[in-house]
């Protein structure tokens, strides 16, 4: 059975740790994938983590996994803000969405706090910083673990 969990990472994530550290801290994305496939580990579940600047890499990216993975967790970073063709990608997805940011975007400018993923997700993990991949990833097997229940 595949327990894998897509973990998507959008536009400027791939500068994490040098990138406003105030905001979004000061672990690399490179440490938060670590964390992400330890913690995924304990419950039997594997990541396949990935970060692009593209818009169309990332809407390629949710397509595959229809038939690749078991659920996504996907902070869009900006294009969250922005993307049609993203909500669309995963409204075409059949799996569980889990919306993530760092920062908690509610507290941020007002063009932050309209999300066009937020439509298509089962849940959001906002303002933990890099925590909230961890926090993801538990959310993420609890909703797997139902699925596998029911
Ligand atoms: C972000 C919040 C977005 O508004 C911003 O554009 C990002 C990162 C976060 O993780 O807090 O790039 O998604």
């Amino acid at each position: 059975m595949n327990r894998t969990i897509l973990v998507l990472n959008g536009p400027n994530l791939n500068l994490l740790g040098k990138r406003e550290p105030d905001i979004y801290g000061h672990t690399s994305l490179d440490d938060i994938r670590r964390a992400t496939e330890e913690r995924a580990k304990t419950h039997e579940l594997t990541v396949d983590f990935r970060q692009s600047n593209d818009e169309g890499e990332i809407v390629s990216a949710i397509q595959s996994a229809r038939t690749d993975a078991r659920g996504i967790i996907i902070n869009a970073a900006a294009y969250t803000h922005t993307s049609v063709a993203i909500l669309d990608a995963l409204l075409a997805c059949d799996v569980p969405v889990i919306e993530l940011h760092l920062s908690n975007i509610y507290k941020r400018e007002e063009f932050r706090h309209h999300s066009f993923v937020s439509r298509a997700a089962t849940g959001i993990i906002c303002g933990f910083g890099a925590h909230g991949y961890e926090l993801a990833v538990e959310a993420m097997a609890h909703l797997i673990g139902k699925e596998d229940a029911s």
